[in-house]
């Protein structure tokens, strides 16, 4: 079979880089965390205490910043800032609450949709994020729009935050994420959509083993079709 790309958006917490990740492994694909990219740009910021309500700012930050994306295997991303590898800090619920408002940047999405677009060029690939099946990948083979209720969402979230040593009540956690997704779909440039070609799945109920089944079948199906 010919390699694809295969395009996963949805809201915070859907299961979005869970399912990408074992899906690029079991078809021998390249997995990419487009939002580990964003919030590696916004951990600098914060660290730096560059101001990220200003365009001039963020500027000077892009102009002094480098993101890569490194492989270790297939698919597990390690996310390079300068050349230090900042993949677990960025998962810090200090970034998780500021990373869309820097998202929001017109300058900064363009910085990161070359470097995603350059990224995706070579083989099969994975790419999760927000604007992948709209503005990323839009000729991706096969789109998903994945979600889940706010309350499994909020629960997931919890569950995993709880494994890093950080904990929070559900009804925080609910609020930060609800206003994440808020901000992520009502931005002017890229913002969270569902494609109208993207296949809709809510996860609530189902686990990540039935998940990865679902998307396999309907890859099987949309490539059988064309
Ligand atoms: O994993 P989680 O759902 O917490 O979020 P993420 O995928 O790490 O993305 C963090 C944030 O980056 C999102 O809330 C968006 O603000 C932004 N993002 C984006 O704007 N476009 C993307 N393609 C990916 C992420
Ligand atoms: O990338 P996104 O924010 O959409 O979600 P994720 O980081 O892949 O998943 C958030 C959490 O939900 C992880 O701890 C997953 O293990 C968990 N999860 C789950 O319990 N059931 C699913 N069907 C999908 C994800």
């Amino acid at each position: 079979m010919k390699p694809i790309k295969i395009a996963i958006d949805g809201p915070a917490g859907a299961g979005k880089s869970t399912v990408a990740k074992r899906l690029a492994k079991e078809l021998g694909y390249r997995y990419i965390d487009t939002g580990a990219m964003y919030r590696a740009l916004t951990f600098k910021a914060l660290k730096k205490k560059y101001n990220i309500n200003d365009e001039e700012s963020l500027k000077e930050l892009l102009k002094k910043t480098n993101i890569e994306i490194r492989r270790n295997g297939c698919c597990e991303n390690q996310i390079y800032l300068d050349n230090k590898n900042v993949t677990y800090e960025i998962r810090q619920p200090e970034v998780s609450n500021h990373v869309s408002i820097v998202a929001k940047s017109k300058q900064v999405r363009d910085y990161m949709l070359d470097l995603q677009r350059q990224m995706a060029s070579q083989g099969g690939v994975v790419m999760d994020g927000r604007d992948i099946g709209s503005v990323v990948l839009p000729n991706a083979e096969v789109k998903f729009f994945l979600t889940a209720s706010l309350e499994a969402r909020a629960k997931r979230r919890q569950q995993e935050l709880e494994k890093k040593g950080y904990y929070s009540d559900l009804e925080t956690i609910a609020e930060e994420i609800a206003l994440r997704d808020k901000i992520d779909q009502e931005r002017e440039y890229s913002p969270l959509i569902q494609c109208p070609d993207a296949i809709y799945i809510d996860t609530s109920n189902y686990t990540i083993d039935e998940v990865v089944e679902i998307l396999k079948k309907e890859i099987e199906k949309k490539l059988a079709e064309n």
